[in-house]
């Protein structure tokens, strides 16, 4: 599978409506969601007021991605506010089985997540009860940052992992995406590519976008 999730953290909020209409006209598949606590990372974004002007003007599955410290009290929030699938860090929780249980009651996809700095092979244990996997390939708390080359490993790791065990879990690669590195990425074995900066401060999105699928 070859998707492309845009994230609204690098949009013009001031200019949302028009933001998420190019998104809804482009090609791009889902629309990624980045909350961000000030505890988890040192940043904060946004939370569920914003969620609704996501689910009004986006008609793309909203793709979100949970950068905050204790994830069980916020996940079913977020499935009411009408996330398409929920992601949480592995390295902010103890068991992460529960909060998955959470997300799975409420009928919405499950995303296990890792910074760089986390064993891909702490996510292996998971594979057969998440629908996804986020390889960060930057450190989760800022656009706009370059891609760290040693994701490639991991991604091919995962993929390798996922295929042996004909699983169907998808690996999704956040941080540092762009026109150039897309291709390899996926040819890596990624099955969803976030691109933050490399869309909203193009000249042309919606032509990035194809580039980027192409
Ligand atoms: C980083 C976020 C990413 C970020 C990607 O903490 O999880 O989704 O927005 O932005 P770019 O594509 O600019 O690296
Ligand atoms: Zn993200």
């Amino acid at each position: 599978m070859r998707l492309i999730a845009p994230s609204v953290l690098s949009a013009d909020f001031g200019h949302l409506a028009e933001e998420l209409e190019m998104i809804n006209r482009s090609e791009a598949d889902w629309l990624h969601v980045d909350v961000m606590d000030g505890t988890f990372v040192p940043n904060i974004s946004f939370g569920f007021p914003l969620m609704k002007p996501f689910k009004q003007y986006c008609t793309k599955p909203l793709d979100v991605h949970l950068m905050i410290v204790h994830p069980e009290k916020y996940v079913e929030r977020f499935c009411d506010a009408g996330a398409w699938s929920v992601g949480f860090h592995l390295e902010a929780v103890d068991d992460p089985m529960p909060i998955l249980e959470l997300i799975k009651a409420k009928g919405v996809r499950t995303c296990l997540t890792i910074n760089p700095d986390i064993d891909v092979k702490r996510l292996v244990p998971y594979l057969d009860k998440v629908d996804m996997v986020l390889l960060m390939s930057v450190f989760a708390g800022f656009g706009g940052q370059s891609f760290i080359p040693e994701t490639m490993a991991k991604i091919r790791f995962m993929r390798e992992e996922i295929d042996r065990r004909g699983l169907q879990t998808l690996i999704e690669v956040d941080g540092g995406v762009n026109t150039k590195n897309a291709h390899s990425i996926f040819e890596a074995g990624a099955d969803v590519l976030v691109a933050g900066s490399a869309v909203f401060c193009a000249k042309d999105p919606e032509n990035t976008i194809r580039v980027m699928k192409s």
